[in-house]
């Protein structure tokens, strides 16, 4: 076979064999992530080069960051200022090279866009990520909406900026930083530690053929100058560069990691520069990786890590968890918070990048320490962080909220919100690979309405292709899709086939020939010949998403007449797009390839993945129908994946380490903009036991992408496999999660318009108590309930933070806890604690049915839990669940009160014009009833509840100090505004 380095050598072949085989036989016990097929940063020539640098800074206590902005060069207009960056210690004079361009944008939502390139590089540095990261356009801070204050006599320049004035940047040119205050307070610094690196493209210098009598001469110039010390002590100072020094230097050109050897043809082109979270020491974000939600230290003395964290696009081979190793996503957006202030940057590459971070107990000498002093504030840690990306400009933002809001707002408006997903699809999914054939499609399917679990998606994978060619189906085993599909279809029920961006070398198979005759592929190092590599069906290529002709092509691919057998309930799960490459450096594409345009894969590798997503994306919903949703799934991310549809987090193990890390990884990628995102349930390697994989179900049920997932050599284990009482457990849960739809429905929406988490960390909805801080083992759906899953064998008491000075109501028994505080709560077999919010109104719908779909009829609930004024709110969101006509208004949005024993119930004024007409969905659904309220936390048993002159009935049991009350059919509708008072 043959592969884009010539012939595969026996020792490539050995790794392919090995990767194949790990990846296909049973795993009859969990081995550990084969962390030599992945490099560590001293195995990466740039990694290296900017630690080392760091290293230097930090030995030397006069170290001062060699940039310096040319004051004279420095304009401001239009909300934009730029200006020369000059690195004195290369550019002895001025002139030496060109100065590297400095711009600073204030965005109109008073974000702020940092930006440094090359002025005049011997060939552009690829600047094109904004092109397909960014929703355009954004709008400047006009004229008028801030203020430069004259520069102070250290040559400081201020602005101040934002909508009441209360951002502050500082920007000192010797030496370079940027400082941003909010309200007077410093926040975020730029170059603080002085860390600023950028390598400029340059030339390659052939080597020297050396001369013997230069070689002697090099050798002798190592001589020591002998100085005398303070003692008068003689003292050798040596010329020598130091160990740090010679780093600087090392693997600027071709690199090479086991057999593989990276032909870097432009040369080293990296950069790094440090961002201080001042008075800060919490920072988040920056998935995906198997690690805790709050980040740990991977610099300074008690650095629990050693490595920074890596942002690569990877297919890992059972992850390890408590590792900032890089996986299959990257989003580099990370957000720092304390008790004070919030904020967050995102720092806009898709090249490598690694992240140190160091946590600082006191801020350092500077800046920071005087001005603590002038104001007299408590202003002690700081988090500082180290960026080093491999190629590209360097291109920041900076939000600083202030509050979580408003930075999820601001981070959305520039990379988008999550699409509004169609209903079934935030529903339960039933995936295996493999269901084999058609008849165990069937039997699955009738053994979930036998023991009368809802679900809404079944799932395949990989095997019932022929050989691997996606598009196409496994005739002796899949005889007739399109009536299979029908079958679910009848009952609600959806199917997801997977298509990978991997194509097989077939000539015969029209999709690769088709992809030849376009010339889509991927290219190798000299652009002439196609890359191929070796992938789940041998020998392939890969679709070069980055070619316009190449999307639109993937994207036809998908209308019925071109994938034969699929129908309009038929969706997709794209995978293995990091790319995963079985013959390639770790597991993956060469970065030398060459997409379109002549880029270099270097430049774009974590970008990858999300084309591939948003071309499918394209190609359902432009399939022959024109108003359906998509629904893809995806496994490599990037910044603005969250457009195209969910993710997952992987091959994930059946253990309990493995559900621990599921809530940390979870919230990490929420935070950082994608909301849609699941762990497999009971998950992918291995075999879980009963215990295990009734925790994960009832874990599951709160992630928002539910999905059971293993992997072909697992045992089987469909909800019911292991009998009573797991499948009863099994069977509550999932039942649980689709009583509560209205309710994530809602959350999905408000999503898709704000930026928010669905699931989110404790610290967003509690930002003063810093008890919360480092918390992710339990967390908030939406605002409203708290979730703390079991990850323990045997636990059946689990220790509860109850968050703030309300109340928090049991989902099941309403059983109330005061916060705040912990307290031991019991978790048997069948519960793990899910409380309710004093304060909240929760929307939901209690008929258990076999799918989503056969639910949209039912009349709804809401769950009222009165917080200590008797006061709560919430709301419902309801649109038909697979057409885009919610964007033409055809939608119902409510917002539920209650105060002084009223209950309200009223239309939300939105932007987008409420359709109307009696075919509206609004207009039909408008008049689905609430046929139950329940009222938690009430000091005395209602008896007198009304709407309008009408009585209503109400039954009230006590239950611990306060009562519940139930009032049933009080006829009102969802789509109508309502009073009903009680007293
Ligand atoms: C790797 C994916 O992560 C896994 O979920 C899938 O089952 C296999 N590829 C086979 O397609």
């Amino acid at each position: 076979m043959e592969s884009a380095q010539g012939r595969i050598t026996p020792s490539k072949r050995r790794t392919i064999v090995r990767s194949v085989l790990a990846l296909g036989l049973a795993l009859a016990c969990v081995s550990a992530v084969k962390r030599e097929d992945f490099k560590t940063c001293s195995q990466s020539g740039f990694c290296t080069r900017n630690r080392a640098y760091a290293d230097i800074a930090k030995e030397n206590p006069q170290w001062a960051s060699p940039f310096q902005l040319n004051p004279s060069s420095l304009r401001l207009s239009n909300g934009v200022l730029t200006g020369d960056l000059i690195n004195v210690q290369e550019d002895k004079q001025p002139s030496d090279k060109p100065a590297l361009a400095f711009e600073l944008h204030l965005l109109d939502t008073d974000a702020a866009r940092v930006r440094i390139n090359e002025r005049n590089p011997i060939q552009p540095r690829y600047d094109g990520v904004q092109d397909t990261v960014l929703i355009k356009p954004y709008g400047h801070a006009t004229e008028g909406s801030y203020q430069k204050l004259s520069k102070d006599e250290n040559g400081v320049l201020t602005i101040q900026y934002g909508a009441q004035n209360q951002n502050t940047v500082r920007i000192s040119s010797a030496p370079f930083k940027v400082e941003f205050l909010v309200n007077g307070v410093p926040t975020v610094l730029l170059n603080d530690e002085g860390l600023l690196r950028f390598e400029r493209l340059r030339n390659k210098e052939e080597p020297k053929v050396e001369e013997e009598g230069e070689k002697q001469e090099e050798e002798t110039s190592s001589d020591p100058l002998v100085e005398q010390n303070a003692g008068g002590n003689d003292i050798e100072i040596a010329i020598e560069k130091s160990e740090l020094e010679k780093k600087l230097e090392e693997n600027l050109w071709e690199e090479r990691f086991k057999e593989f050897t990276d032909s870097k043809p432009r040369g080293p082109e990296s950069f790094g520069m440090d961002i201080t979270f001042s008075g800060i020491n919490h920072v988040y974000g920056i998935p995906e990786h198997a690690s805790s939600l709050s980040l740990k230290a991977t610099r300074g003395p008690d650095a629990p890590y050693t490595e920074p964290y890596r942002l690569y696009n990877l297919d890992v081979f059972e992850y390890e968890g408590d590792n900032p190793m890089a996986l299959y996503g990257s989003v580099p957006f990370m957000l720092g918070h304390s008790k004070n202030s919030t904020a967050a940057v995102f720092w806009m590459n898709a090249a490598e990048t690694w992240i140190d971070v160091e946590k600082s107990p006191e801020d350092k000498n500077g800046g920071i320490l005087s001005w603590i002093k002038s104001k007299k504030a408590v202003h002690p840690a700081a988090t500082k962080t180290h960026w080093i990306s491999e190629a590209g400009v360097l291109d920041l933002f900076v939000f600083l909220g202030p509050t979580h809001r408003d930075i999820f707002r601001q981070y959305a408006s520039l990379v988008g919100t999550t699409a509004l997903p169609q209903a079934f699809s935030i529903a339960y999914h039933q995936c295996r690979w493999n269901y084999n054939n058609q008849k165990d499609v069937a039997e699955v399917d009738a053994g979930f309405d036998e023991h009368d679990i809802p679900y809404d998606v079944l799932w395949l994978d990989i095997e019932h292709t022929n050989g691997k060619r996606y598009f196409t189906w496994d005739e002796a085993k899949f005889p007739n899709p399109t009536e299979m599909q029908e079958s679910l279809s009848s009952k609600g029920r959806k199917m997801v086939t997977i298509i990978d961006p991997h194509i097989k070398k077939d000539g015969d198979y029209y999709v690769s020939k088709e992809g030849a005759d376009l010339d889509v592929y991927i290219k190798n190092k000299d652009a002439s010949s196609d890359f191929d590599g070796w992938c789940w069906p041998g020998s392939s290529q890969w679709i070069d998403f980055y070619n316009p002709k190449a999307r639109d092509w993937w994207a036809s691919q998908f209308s019925y007449d071109k994938y034969i057998g699929s129908t309009r309930s038929l969706f997709t799960w794209n995978d293995m797009n990091e790319p995963s490459v079985f013959s390639g450096p770790e597991i993956t594409i060469p970065k030398d390839v060459i997409h379109y345009g002549n880029v270099e894969h270097r430049n774009v590798h974590n970008l990858y993945g999300t084309m591939f997503h948003s071309a499918t994306a394209q190609g359902l919903t432009h399939r022959n129908e024109t108003n359906q949703r998509p629904f893809v799934l995806s496994r490599a991310f990037f910044a603005g994946t969250q457009r195209f549809g969910a993710i997952w987090t992987g091959d994930n193990v059946a253990s309990w380490e493995h559900l621990e890390l599921a809530s940390p990884m979870l919230l990490t990628i929420g935070l950082s903009g994608i909301p849609f995102s699941g762990a497999d349930v009971g998950g992918f390697f291995g075999n879980p036991d009963a215990e295990l994989l009734t925790r994960w179900y009832q874990a599951g049920i709160y992630y928002p992408f539910f999905r059971a997932h293993a992997h072909l050599d697992s045992k089987r284990r469909e909800p019911w496999l292991f009998g009573e009482p797991y499948t009863t457990q099994i069977r509550e849960a999932i039942r649980t999660r689709y009583t509560l739809l209205p309710f994530w429905y809602t959350l999905f929406q408000e999503a898709s318009v704000e930026g928010t988490p669905i699931i989110r960390p404790m610290f967003t909805e509690f930002p003063e108590d810093e008890a919360v801080f480092g918390m992710d083992d339990q967390y908030m759906v939406g605002d409203a309930i708290l979730v703390k899953p079991v990850v323990k064998s045997a636990v059946v008491r689990s220790n509860v933070y109850f968050a703030g000075k309300e109340k928090w109501f049991d989902i099941k028994d309403y059983s109330v806890e005061q916060g705040p505080g912990f307290k031991d709560i019991d978790s048997p077999a069948d519960k793990i604690p899910v409380y309710q919010r004093a304060g909240t109104i929760v929307p939901k719908r209690e008929r258990p049915r076999r799918s989503s779909k056969a639910m949209e009829n039912d009349p709804f609930t809401l769950v009222i839990a009165l917080d200590s004024k008797g006061e709560a709110s919430g709301r419902l969101y309801l649109d038909d669940g697979e057409s885009f006509n919610y964007e033409k208004g055809d939608y119902i949005l409510r917002e539920f009160k209650v105060s002084k024993g009223v209950l309200s119930s009223r239309k939300v004024e939105s932007a987008v014009p409420a359709s109307s007409g009696e075919s509206s969905f609004a207009e039909k659904a408008g008049g689905l009833r609430i046929e139950r309220i329940v009222i938690l936390g009430a000091t005395t048993p209602l008896t007198n509840v009304t709407v309008g002159d009408r009585t209503v009935q109400v039954n009230c049991a006590q239950v611990g100090g306060s009562y519940v009350c139930t009032v049933k059919e009080p006829q009102v509708a969802v789509g109508k505004d309502f009073d009903l008072s009680f007293a």
